[in-house]
């Protein structure tokens, strides 16, 4: 099929990239490199194996040039990660909202399928686990721009869904944590990419609050597949699917654990959020995804446990970061 990976430069982006060549696409990526990095997807550049278009999803008529050309979109371009959403809020919301729309506008004119890359984020603050993806959403005050990132992404679903009602071939996954080689080496809004570096360093292992907070870790190639899979398959169509683990790991567990694995000595220090992300900061205690409805519609179960993931993911730093 022929192809447009909207992010395809990016981390996530970047290995959906390597499974769709893998099967056989053929592939276009639109990326504006602002978190993206062209070596990420350098080799099959250099090979002529992809058509890489550096650009904006805010451009409506380059948009509409590559997705009228396309059988199946991949959405993934955003502005990502919270930290990014709180330091630059506008261009965050801009970019999450006003993109996806001209994305999703550009393929239901020209009736090209399209996946939306949504996020466990769009949960909010919800103490009800596992999370299932009909449950309510339980947010904070717009004063916190924390919640403009969980704003901005159901925004995008429900323009997803309202399109659906007017015929677009559209399936909507929720990323939970997703983490692998690729990740931003400056550890910009990954958590395991921070606690790698600071681990290999030597530098004291910064926790955000008390450590006791868990999230579900999801090791990349298992957030690619269930995005093929949500891609190409019929039944995922007009459906909102949560991807990721089920295996909950405490964020101060889970520093521990990186700084045995790499055997390194640093401390682990515990800062208040508001040292991070400035005052007024709200987090989510526990997340937690139900994925029945992964299992069900796509045949899709996370492979690839914590420890076996890190071991991966420490090789590749190790590779590319000496
Ligand atoms: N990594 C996770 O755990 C996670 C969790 C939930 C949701 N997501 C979603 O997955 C998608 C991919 O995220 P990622 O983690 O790979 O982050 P990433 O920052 O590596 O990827 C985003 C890509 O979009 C590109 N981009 C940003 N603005 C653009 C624009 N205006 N035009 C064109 N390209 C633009 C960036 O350059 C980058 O390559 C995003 O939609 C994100 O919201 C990721």
């Amino acid at each position: 099929m022929r192809t447009l990976v909207t992010g395809g430069a990016g981390y996530i982006g970047s290995h959906l990239v390597d499974a769709l060549l893998g099967l056989g696409h053929d592939v276009t990526v639109l990326d504006d490199l602002s978190t993206g990095s062209r070596s990420n997807i350098g080799r099959h550049v250099d090979a002529g194996a992809i058509d890489f278009v550096e650009g904006s999803i805010l451009d409506p008529d380059l948009v509409d040039q590559y997705v009228s050309t396309s059988e199946l979109v991949f959405h993934l371009a955003a502005a990502v990660g919270v930290k990014f959403i709180v330091d630059e809020p506008l261009a965050s919301l801009l970019t999450n909202t006003r993109g996806t729309e001209i994305v999703l506008g550009s393929c239901h004119a020209n009736g090209v399928r399209v996946l939306l890359a949504s996020t466990s984020e769009v949960y909010g603050k919800t103490s009800k686990v596992p999370f299932e993806e009909d449950d309510d959403r339980v947010l904070g005050p717009t004063t916190i721009h924390r919640w403009g990132y969980s704003t901005a992404k159901a925004f995008d679903e429900h323009l997803a869904l309202a399109y659906a009602d007017k015929g677009l071939e559209v399936s909507i996954v929720r990323y939970f944590n997703s983490y692998g080689p690729r990740l931003d080496p400056r550890g910009y809004g990954s958590v395991v990419a921070n606690f790698i570096r600071q681990s290999i360093a030597g530098e004291p292992i910064t926790v955000h609050g008390d450590g006791r907070q868990t999230r579900c870790f999801t090791y990349v190639d298992d957030t690619v597949a269930g995005t093929v899979a949500a891609g190409i398959t019929d039944a995922a169509m007009g459906r909102v699917i949560n991807l990721g683990t089920t295996e909950e790991t405490a964020i101060g567990d889970l520093a521990a654990t990186i700084r045995d694995m790499i055997g390194s000595s640093s401390d682990i220090s515990y800062a208040p959020y508001e040292d991070y992300y400035g005052s007024g900061f709200e987090d989510t205690r526990r997340r937690v995804p139900e994925i029945g409805r992964a299992s069900s519609l796509l045949q899709w179960e996370p492979k690839v446990r914590l420890r076996e993931g890190l071991e991966r993911t420490i090789a590749w730093w190790r590779e590319t970061h000496g």
